[in-house]
Formats: C-alpha cells, sequence, structure tokens
C-alpha cells in the first residue's frame, strides 16, 4: 500500500480538523468556522463519509485531509504528507522520509558531486592534461556529441587536485570525504581517490549525480575504480545512464541491460537509447525495480561464457520480484556490446530482435549440460528450473513450461506437475492472500479511478494537452491531492522528465503508476478514440465535482432551515456566480452531444 493511500486510509478527517476548528455535527456532517477565512456564520463542512471538507464560504474550495493540513499549516505536499504519516504512526521509505538535517545532507553531497563532474569534465575537454584521456575517447571512437551528453571526465595524475578546486568552493574537508572523492590518510590529512582517470558520472533517475566509474587509460589494474557507498550511492541500485535512457525506454516499452559504462555510450552513440548498465554485477532486484517504473519488459545483453549458469540465477530473482517479461541477448563469445555495436550494428539489431524469453534459456543451458539418459541428471536439471517455472503467475504459459520440461527430459507432463505441486506446498506462505486483498479494498476506498484514468491518458499522450485545455480541466477537478499536486505540475511541465523533477518525490510512485496504467488496444492504437476518451472523462469529472457540490450545498441548506434563518453561505455562493445546479445542467447538455457517451462509459473505470 502506498503511503499516502494508507495516511488517508489511517487518519480521519473529522479528528485532525477538530483540532483546528470547533465543529458541530448536523445530520451526517460537520461544520464549524472557516479556518481560513475569517467569518461569523459557519460555512465549513466536513463530510465524514467522503473524507472530503468544503468551505462555502469566501473561499468557495474543498478536498481531503492531504490538501486542509497544506492549506492549514501552508506546506507543500511532501511536507503535508510526512507530517500526516508521522501522526498515523506510519513508517516512511527513505525516499519518503528525509528527515530535514539528513535532506540538507544529501542535498550538499549532490552539490559536490555536480561541481565535481563539471570540473572533471572541463578538464577533459578543455586542458592539456586532458589531453591523453582525449586522444583514448578519440581512439574509442568516443564523439563529443557523446562525451558532452554523459559529462564525461578526467581526474589528473595529482593528489589533491579535486580537493583544493571544492575547498576553494567552500566545501568541507569532511563533506569531501562523505561524498567519496577523497580519502583520508590514517596519519590525518586526505588526498583524491581518482586519479588519471577516464571519469563516468553515475546518475538517479532524476539525472543527479550520485557517484563516478573511473576507468583506467591503460591496462593498469584495477580497470575501474567505483564511488564508495555514500548515503546518496549505492552501487546495487544504481543504474548507469537511466537518467538518459528513461524517456526512450517508457516509448519503446523496454530497457536493454548491458553490463559497462562503455557498452552504455556506445549503444546511444548508435541510436539504442533505451540501453542502461548494471555496472557489471548480476542484475539486482533493486535495480529491476527502478527499471520496472518505467517498463514491464527488460532485455539482457549476457556474456557468451557466463551466460548459462547466470541467467538461471537472474532470471529466477527477476521472475520471483517483478514477474517482468525478461529476455536475454546472447552475445557472440569474446564481444561485449560495445563491440558488437560497433563492429557490426546490424548484428546488434538481429540480436536484439531475437532476444529470446529467459526461462528457454535457462532451458537450453540446463539442459546442455546435463545427459537426458541419466537418472540423476534428470532431478538435477527439474532442482534447477521448477523455482523459475513456479515463479511464472499466468497459467498458460506455465503449463508451456511444464510441458516443456517434461518434453525435455523425457517425462510425464504429472509427474512435473506434481514436482510443482511439491514445492508450492512447502513454499506455500498463508498469510499472503490476505493483505494483499485489504489493500485492494483500501485502494477502491481512498483512490479515484476516474482521475487516475483521466491523468494517465494525459501523461501517456502528450497530443491529447490541447483538448485539456480546451474543456477547461482543472485543479478542482482532482479531489485527490496526489491527483491534484500530479495535474498542476504537469501543467507547468513540457514533459514527463520535466514533472518528475518538479514533484516532490513521495509523489513519484504515484507518477510511475499513472505513467504505466495500460490501456487496451482501442486506446492504444487510435488518436480518436483516445481523443474522445478523455472528452468523456472530462465531463465525468465535472460532473463528479458539480454533485458533489449540489450534496454539500443540500447538507448546508437543510441547517439554514433548521435555523429557520437565510442562508447566508448560499447567498454567497450566488455572489460568486457559483451555481452547481445550472452548471451541472449544462454538463448533461454537453454529455447527450457527446454521442455515445452512457454506451462508452461503461467501459471506464469509475
Ligand atoms: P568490463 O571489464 O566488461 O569493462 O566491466 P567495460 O565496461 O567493457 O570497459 P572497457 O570496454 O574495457 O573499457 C563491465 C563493468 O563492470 C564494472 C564496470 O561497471 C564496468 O563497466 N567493473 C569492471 C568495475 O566496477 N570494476 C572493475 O574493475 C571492472
Ligand atoms: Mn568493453
Amino acid at each position: 500500500m502506498s503511503v499516502i493511500t494508507e495516511v488517508k486510509q489511517r487518519l480521519d478527517i473529522v479528528e485532525l480538523v477538530s483540532e483546528y476548528v470547533t465543529l458541530q455535527k448536523t445530520g451526517r456532517n460537520f461544520k464549524g468556522l472557516c479556518p481560513f477565512h475569517s467569518e461569523k456564520h459557519p460555512s465549513f463542512f466536513v463530510f465524514p463519509e467522503q473524507q472530503s471538507w468544503h468551505c462555502f464560504g469566501a473561499c468557495g474550495t474543498g478536498g481531503d485531509i492531504l490538501s486542509f493540513i497544506m492549506k492549514k499549516e501552508g506546506i507543500d505536499f511532501g511536507q503535508a504528507l510526512r507530517l500526516l504519516a508521522q501522526r498515523g504512526g506510519i513508517t516512511l521509505s527513505p525516499l519518503e522520509a528525509p528527515d530535514k538535517a539528513e535532506d540538507e545532507k544529501k542535498g550538499r553531497l549532490f552539490q559536490i558531486n555536480e561541481a565535481a563532474t563539471e570540473y572533471y569534465h572541463h578538464l577533459l575537454s578543455s586542458t592539456k592534461a586532458g589531453e591523453a584521456a582525449r586522444n583514448y575517447l578519440a581512439r574509442r571512437n568516443v564523439m563529443p556529441g557523446n562525451i558532452k551528453e554523459f559529462r564525461l571526465g578526467f581526474s589528473p595524475d595529482a593528489w589533491e587536485t579535486i580537493k583544493n578546486y571544492l575547498l576553494g568552493k567552500g566545501y568541507a574537508e569532511k563533506e569531501l570525504v562523505e561524498a567519496g572523492l577523497i580519502i583520508e590518510k590514517e596519519e590525518g590529512g586526505s588526498y583524491d581517490r581518482f586519479r588519471n582517470r577516464l571519469m563516468f558520472p553515475i546518475c538517479d533517475i532524476q539525472g543527479r549525480v550520485t557517484g563516478f566509474g573511473a576507468r583506467a587509460l591503460d591496462d593498469s589494474l584495477p580497470k575501474y575504480i567505483n564511488s564508495p557507498q555514500t548515503s546518496i550511492f549505492d552501487k546495487s541500485s544504481s543504474l548507469y545512464g537511466v537518467d538518459k535512457a528513461k524517456s526512450a525506454i517508457r516509448k519503446e516499452n523496454l530497457a536493454i541491460i548491458v553490463e559497462g559504462y562503455m557498452d552504455v555510450l556506445t549503444a546511444h552513440q548508435h541510436g539504442w537509447q533505451n540501453v542502461v548498465g548494471s555496472m557489471g554485477t548480476s542484475l539486482t532486484e533493486k535495480q529491476v525495480g527502478g527499471i520496472k517504473r518505467l517498463t514491464n519488459n527488460i532485455t539482457l545483453a549476457l556474456d557468451a561464457d557466463l551466460a548459462g549458469e547466470e541467467a538461471t540465477l537472474r532470471g529466477k530473482a527477476i521472475l520471483a520480484y517483478s514477474n517482468a517479461e525478461a529476455n536475454v541477448i546472447l552475445l557472440p563469445p569474446g564481444k561485449d556490446p560495445d563491440e558488437v555495436i560497433r563492429e557490426d550494428p546490424a548484428l546488434w539489431q538481429k540480436l536484439v530482435e531475437q532476444a529470446m524469453p529467459i526461462l528457454d534459456f535457462a532451458f537450453q543451458s540446463v539442459i546442455s549440460k546435463v545427459d537426458i539418459n541419466k537418472a540423476k541428471d534428470k532431478s538435477l536439471a527439474v532442482q534447477k528450473l521448477l523455482p523459475s517455472i513456479y515463479e511464472i503467475k499466468d497459467p498458460p504459459q506455465k503449463f508451456h513450461y511444464v510441458e516443456k520440461l517434461a518434453r525435455a527430459l523425457k517425462i510425464k507432463t504429472l509427474d512435473v506437475e506434481a514436482a510443482l505441486q511439491k514445492l508450492k506446498t512447502a513454499r506455500k506462505r498463508p498469510q499472503l492472500s490476505k493483505p494483499t486483498e485489504q489493500s485492494r479494498l483500501a485502494r477502491q476506498f481512498v483512490s479515484s479511478p476516474i482521475e487516475e484514468y483521466c491523468l494517465a491518458l494525459l501523461l501517456q499522450y502528450p497530443e491529447l494537452r490541447p483538448l485539456a485545455q480546451d474543456q477547461e480541466l482543472s485543479p478542482e477537478h482532482f479531489e485527490s491531492t496526489e491527483n491534484r499536486e500530479v495535474f498542476v505540475k504537469w501543467q507547468q511541465s513540457s514533459d514527463i522528465s520535466n514533472l518528475e523533477s518538479k514533484l516532490d518525490t513521495s509523489l513519484l510512485e504515484h507518477l510511475y503508476y499513472l505513467v504505466k496504467k495500460n490501456f487496451p488496444p482501442a486506446i492504444q492504437e487510435s488518436a480518436q478514440t483516445r481523443h474522445r476518451n478523455l472528452g468523456d472523462c472530462i465531463l465525468r469529472l465535472k460532473e463528479k465535482l458539480f454533485r458533489k457540490l449540489e450534496t454539500e450545498k443540500e447538507a448546508a441548506l437543510e441547517i439554514e432551515r433548521e435555523k429557520g434563518g437565510i442562508s447566508s453561505e448560499l447567498s454567497k455562493l450566488e455572489e460568486q456566480g457559483i451555481n452547481s445546479g445550472q452548471q451541472l445542467q449544462e454538463v448533461f447538455v454537453k454529455k447527450e452531444k457527446s454521442h455515445g457517451f452512457n454506451e462508452r462509459r461503461k467501459h471506464q473505470p469509475g
């Protein structure tokens, strides 16, 4: 469950608002003097069933628990979420819960890395000292555009270059140690970690430099030195090039994963923008998690020699963790993607197109190594392959591999199924089904499918932007603060990367969920259908808002009737020209004009 959902579920809006406003029960709802403007008669309402609030007075606005606290405390979305999470005793992930001091410290480290990147880049591009490194890159055919895009750099053959440069910029020695750029000596003093090396800045998905990879310019060892683990750099969760690859990965709905820095550079230089690097290690779950925000289709380029065992291992990890579609490219012996792409781009293209499902590949490599006429080898092969088959969620696919295994080993399908069943009993964790069901219900309760549907359309199909503008879709049409936030920032952004950099980190998960939301083929294939669909969606959002205003107005009227007075709130509403009844009618007229509306809405969530 996302923290946003959990906060909304755990906390009660009436309880929270009561701390700021004296609330009086009125029917099923509560009213009080609006905390956002001064008034004599209560025009501020809280609706426990919808977990929402509305001011019918001067504010004329409302929202959910998050927007209340944002407005009341004058804080932004992230701060509000953290505050409420703390209240609800909800633990936040480090990404969502940076405490202020820690946050500032990390901000400084990012700044330091940024300054170092610029400086190393300058040394490479424009100094005499950088000449050898420039020549090295030229020999390897790395183009100037590529060097610029990836901001490659050079660390000179000296002990205190970056240290003195950054001290001069006002950073403390201790901070430079924390950033991993300098190393402390036992006897006191410190020196540059990276010397006489080609520098590869490593960035997070938002493009902030988290650390460096540094290659020797000759055959000396170690070939690469990487930044140590710091509070902003974790090698096992980094993906080299992800910030440059993310839009292509989304667009092509495929991420190709290679091992090396050079492989990524070359791939991008040759137009394969959806390539990221796994930093030499076996792909980790954290890395897969990062890619899964962008796509469910992963293709691994594997080294021919190590591929067999690796693929089985990795395949298991990937399938277990993500159930992503994982394919494998088998590289020609002794070659890495860098070499293949340079020598024969057409071959690389072919390899990518012919990538095979990781499990087929694991089958091939396991079966090729056993003698299927030996009983012992048969069990060994089953032992190795069964866990991966077990992880497949889709029944037809699962059956496909059960049959395949039986055929390959010349055993009965039933026997494979029995073995699978045994594995299932051994692994069954009874508590699994319950929380899933719970979180599904929770989501239903607090999420707004129609809002999310509309946002997902806008995010995934930029061509719809003008329609949203024409239809005057506005923040108030989104009642869920997280959706409203995304919408507001989307209005100010040119594309998704831009939006990503504007959003609070606690909203990124929600953004990725929207960006990846699957649409039926009709939507994917026809611009016209999308256009019509968004039009309908916007009308429904407007309808929803006006209906809500109607209900709320009704509640307000009731009180006035009780008091037997003339509704000051309602007359104010009229003054402001807010007549929700009339507006609702306008929506209905438009809906009727919009051909086949009722027919199509059946196919939409909401
Ligand atoms: P490779 O040895 O295949 O290097 O290691 P490469 O990327 O192809 O580089 P070139 O072509 O020789 O210049 C693959 C990746 O493994 C990590 C790096 O991320 C490297 O890109 N690695 C390798 C290290 O971190 N340290 C090492 O000493 C070696
Ligand atoms: Mn290489």
